[in-house]
């Protein structure tokens, strides 16, 4: 047996013939405990949670099927094998049907019930593995749409694994383009919310009165050209998620109305004295600094608080430039499947129409200007760009230099040091250069997934003395 040792509960009232298999059991390597009867057996399995059972049918007191339904309802995962003598098929069948794996029939060979043993721990053992590799599967779908796999990101995933099931209020930062609204639905879609609507307004869209009546719903005449009663977002969203963009731009009004929303779950339709609960889930995002507009005092305290129970911040693109090659991929998919990025059949040099639709992909020389680029937009602009590139190279199978928007084409990797400037009052240089070398390293390792002899190489170092920094990093 190659796992770790299976405990076995061995239930046979006959004794000589009880210690004959519990002998050649534990010779393969299995932990066996005997007993006589049905009830030690329950006793036991009371207090310890066997992998497998294998119990005579035949027994004194509780009989063997009891004792197989009474095992498989406490541990649904246990197996149990029953024993069966002469003519007792019928009674085999019929603990199958309380839960038993398969039956072995006295007499038996103890090959008999190895093979039996082992087929069965093999199926369980499949069965766990595909349900593990299903569980990977769905946690993987469900920040489907959120591409990463840098530090930064990988961080960002483990937080929404975390916090995307609660009912917790959460506040994403990042500057525009970061993701914010992408990040948000994906936390919706790992909630138990996900069937349930995710509702988006962007509070800096629309003007403020209409705002107002977008968010909390109006009734006939509340206001001019307010002809029929009708739901907000808030209504719309129960149940599901909320999502308040921009919410740094709302009026002090309506931050009062929104501090009770998420204080007390309820509110009222624009003229109208109803009270209305929800149940909703919020998510807001922002890329003003809200915590200095609350000392500026032009965002309510209270509702910061509020809203910031679960900061999500987002890093801007040129912090994670290790997935600018992942977001292109993704982007080049996704127009591919849009069938503006695809490449025409000819130019593969196959035939036919309706094949596969082939994604194109990009020279290494644009990709570095790609990452060298400093990208203010962010990801949104990574997006247009790739958008535009997929277009400017059409009817060819690869992106350029050339297809890029120029001032892109001109990005360089800049010069460190011409990006450092002299802080007013001066600086520890040892620190300084100190963190640029930690910074540096740490990026080479990034890029060669932790390989030292190429991070070395990368730098122009000796592996030794690569590894002598990391030492003293440390
Ligand atoms: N991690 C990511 N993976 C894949 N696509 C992304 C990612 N982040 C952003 N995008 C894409 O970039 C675009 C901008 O994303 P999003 O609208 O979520 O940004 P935002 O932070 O809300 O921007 P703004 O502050 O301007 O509203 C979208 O098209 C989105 O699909
Ligand atoms: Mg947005």
């Amino acid at each position: 047996m190659t796992d770790a040792a299976k405990h076995l509960l061995l239930i046979e009232d006959e004794a000589p013939l009880r210690q004959a298999i519990a002998e050649q059991l534990t010779d393969r390597g299995y932990h066996v405990e005997q007993v006589d009867a049905g009830e030690p057996a329950l006793t036991k399995l009371a207090d310890f949670a066997f992998d497998i059972i294998v119990t005579d049918l035949r027994l004194p007191g509780i009989d063997g099927s009891a004792v197989v339904e009474a095992a498989v309802e406490r541990y649904p995962d246990i197996i149990a094998i029953v024993v069966t003598g002469y003519g007792t098929v019928k009674d085999a069948v019929e603990a199958i049907k309380r839960g038993a794996w398969d039956f072995v029939s006295k007499p038996f060979q103890i090959d008999e019930l190895l093979h039996v043993l082992d087929s069965a721990l093999e199926q369980r053992r499949l069965k766990s593995e595909n349900a593990y590799l299903r569980a990977q599967l769905e946690q993987r779908d469900r920040f489907e749409g959120v591409v990463g796999k840098g530090r930064a990101m990988s961080r960002l995933f483990q937080l929404l694994e975390t916090v995307a099931p609660t009912n917790s209020t959460i506040l994403i930062t990042g500057e525009t383009g970061t993701g914010k609204e992408v990040v948000a639905r994906a936390i919706h879609q790992g909630s138990p919310r996900r069937h349930h609507r995710f509702m988006a307004l962007n509070c800096s869209a629309i003007p403020e009165t209409l705002l107002e009546a977008e968010l909390f719903g109006h009734v006939r005449g509340a206001f001019t050209g307010a002809v029929g009663n009708r739901q907000g977002r808030l209504e719309q969203a129960h149940k599901g998620t909320l999502f308040l963009d921009e919410v740094g731009t709302m009026s002090a009004a309506l931050q009062v109305k929104l501090l009770r929303v998420l204080q007390e779950r309820e509110f009222e339709r624009v003229g109208d004295s109803h009270t209305i609960k929800v149940d909703v889930r919020v998510i807001a995002a922002t890329n003003s600094d809200l915590g200095r507009m609350v000392a500026d005092g032009v965002f309510r305290e209270d509702l910061f608080y509020r809203l910031n129970v679960i900061p999500v911040q987002l890093p801007p693109l040129r912090e994670r430039k290790e997935d600018i090659p992942l977001l292109v991929q993704h982007f080049l998919e996704k127009f591919a499947r849009e069938g503006s990025g695809s490449i025409p059949a000819h130019k593969r040099g196959v035939g036919g129409s309706g094949e596969r639709v082939e994604r194109k992909s990009v020279s290494q020389e644009a990709m570095r200007r790609l990452m060298a680029y400093h990208w203010p937009g962010n990801v949104r602009q990574l997006e247009n760009a790739v958008e535009r590139a997929v277009a400017f190279s059409a009817g060819r199978a690869q992106i350029d230099v050339g297809d890029l928007p120029s001032e892109i084409q001109q990005a360089q990797e800049p010069a460190l040091a011409s990006a450092v400037t002299l802080p007013e009052n001066g600086l520890d240089l040892d620190a300084f250069i100190g963190g640029i070398e930690r910074d540096l390293v740490q990026r080479a390792l990034e890029r060669t997934g932790g390989n030292k002899g190429q991070a070395a190489k990368l730098l122009n170092l000796k592996r030794t003395t690569l590894v002598e920094k990391l030492k003293r990093q440390r």
